[in-house]
């Protein structure tokens, strides 16, 4: 767990300094709480800046959070491409468990559709658009990873 600790904590200055920088700063905040449901990992974390245990956890662990309440009730909760919408849609959400499909996708093709949407890659405009990752790249790099962990298995 003391990666995805030092991870959350890049993340955390990462997402201060664009803050920093004006436009994200909503984005940011938006995103830091609300992310439960990994209490232990952040447990023993060290206050940083002196002001006490920070609110987010490992970028990884908010990640996965992230792909369970936005991403699997199309893509299935195993990257399946079954979740409880996709039987509503035309084309079907990418199998993510497909090998073929893992092939073929790069992670850049991948960040593009999660914050540009289906239709900016070519695909289904069903697929929508997450433009507040832009703002996170440490998030989006884990959703990333995600995504890829559901293939070649
Ligand atoms: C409303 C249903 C829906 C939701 C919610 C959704 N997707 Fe999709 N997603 C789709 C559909 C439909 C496609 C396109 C399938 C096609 O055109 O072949 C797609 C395609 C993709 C692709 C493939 C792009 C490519 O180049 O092949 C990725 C990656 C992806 N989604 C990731 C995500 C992630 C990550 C989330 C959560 C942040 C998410 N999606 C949320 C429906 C959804």
């Amino acid at each position: 767990m003391r990666r995805l600790d030092i991870m959350g904590w890049i993340a955390i200055v990462g997402l201060t300094l664009a803050a920093g920088c004006g436009e994200a700063e909503h984005d940011a905040r938006a995103s830091s709480g609300g992310a439960g449901g990994a209490g232990s990992a952040s447990a023993a974390k060290p206050p940083l800046f002196g002001e006490g245990p920070p609110p987010a956890v490992g970028a990884a662990a908010q990640a996965a959070e992230l792909y369970r309440g936005a991403c699997a009730g199309c893509h299935g909760e195993r990257g399946g491409g079954d979740g409880a919408m996709a039987g509503a849609l035309t084309p079907r959400p990418t199998r993510f468990a497909d090998a073929a499909w893992q092939a073929a996708a790069t992670d850049e093709t991948i960040a593009k559709a999660i914050v540009e949407g289906g239709a900016a890659v070519g695909k289904s405009a069903a697929m929508p658009a997450r433009g507040d990752l832009a703002a996170q790249p440490e998030l989006l790099g884990e959703l990333v990873k995600l995504v890829r962990g559901f293939g070649g298995r």
